[in-house]
């Protein structure tokens, strides 16, 4: 079993982003020496940044100098950006890409790293009469990249639900509407939503590091919720109305594209896998979820 000490060293790949930034601060606060592998060169506080340019295969190896831990979460934004065919292709290659490079990387140097930790989706299940879903796909290529790394050291990809958390990503689009008094369900509402509090999430991270578990595992709380039933809980706890209609998913996907699938799909997880053993969940509920992120 791997301990992460005081003098250990982790490297986040995409750390600069919303769930990077997170473990990196619960990182710093165990002592541990954070490095972040980015594409552009910027100060953050307690972090040492080195650069990558995955088109052009570069990367400074000095970011692995002494790297016992690796989390791996760069990739272009899914939800930013009409998916076009060129953002599709960015959106794949990102990831792909990165894996490819961090997995070259391993394997022609000497390294000492124990555990890699990578970031991926939990995939949609598609309607009825949905042609194959991009998100799915994309997954499915992502896992497969960074699964060679296996060769050199533990894996654990993390397939990772909707991240709630008050610095940005779902919930800041989600609650805005609602803040307003226009809060809405989209679609029918009844898709299930698998979602994490930021909060655990990270526990979660530092746990798959520390305990001896491995392969795909997934980063989603116990209990899900509904589309609907999220929109509701905001609502209820801000204290605002709830009155529009449901937005039928064609508007959306008129309005979004295919990006729409997101939120019109729903994904439900069994609970056999969902489960961690002798991990506690901080937020098992959206409500107490919901609660801490918008009130506290
Ligand atoms: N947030 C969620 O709800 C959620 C759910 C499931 C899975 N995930 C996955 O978990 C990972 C981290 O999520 P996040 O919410 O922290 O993402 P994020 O806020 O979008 O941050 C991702 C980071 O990846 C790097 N990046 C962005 N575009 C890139 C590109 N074209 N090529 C290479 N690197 C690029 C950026 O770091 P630099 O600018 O420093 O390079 C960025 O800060 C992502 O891969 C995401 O798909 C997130």
């Amino acid at each position: 079993m791997y301990k992460l000490k005081p003098q250990s060293k982790v490297l986040v790949t995409g750390g600069t982003g919303l769930i990077g930034t997170s473990i990196a601060k619960h990182l710093i606060n165990k002592g541990v020496q954070v490095n972040y592998l980015s594409r552009s060169s910027r100060q953050v506080e307690g972090v040492q940044v080195f650069l990558w340019d995955i088109e052009n295969e570069s990367i400074d190896e000095r970011a692995l100098d002494g790297v016992e831990v690796i989390i791996h979460l760069a990739g272009a934004n899914v939800g930013q950006g009409r998916w076009t065919e060129s953002r599709k292709k960015e959106l794949i290659q990102s990831r792909v890409n990165g894996s490819k490079l961090l997995v070259n990387t391993l394997s022609s140097i000497s390294h000492q790293v124990k555990v890699v930790v990578a970031a991926s989706g939990i995939g949609l299940d598609p309607q009825p009469c949905d042609e194959p879903l991009f998100i799915n796909d994309l997954a499915k290529v992502w896992e497969a990249s960074i699964l060679p790394i296996e060769e050199h050291t533990r894996l654990v990809v993390l397939r990772i639900g909707m991240v709630l958390s008050n610095r940005g990503g779902a919930l800041k689009k989600l609650v805005g509407p609602v803040r307003l008094g226009l809060g809405a369900a989209i679609g029918n509402g009844d898709q299930q939503i698998e979602w994490i509090h930021i909060e655990d999430l990270c526990r979660l991270i530092l746990f798959a590091i520390e305990e001896d578990v491995k392969g795909i595992r997934y980063g989603v709380a116990p209990i899900a919720t509904t589309n609907y039933d999220m929109i509701k809980k905001m609502a209820s706890i801000l204290h605002r109305p709830l009155w529009l209609p449901k937005i039928p998913g064609r508007i959306l996907e008129l309005i979004l594209g295919e990006q729409a699938s997101i939120v019109t799909n729903g994904k439900q997880i069994a609970d056999h896998e969902k489960k961690w053993q002798n991990f506690k969940f901080r937020f098992e509920s959206v409500r107490e979820a919901l609660i801490d992120l918008l009130t506290m």
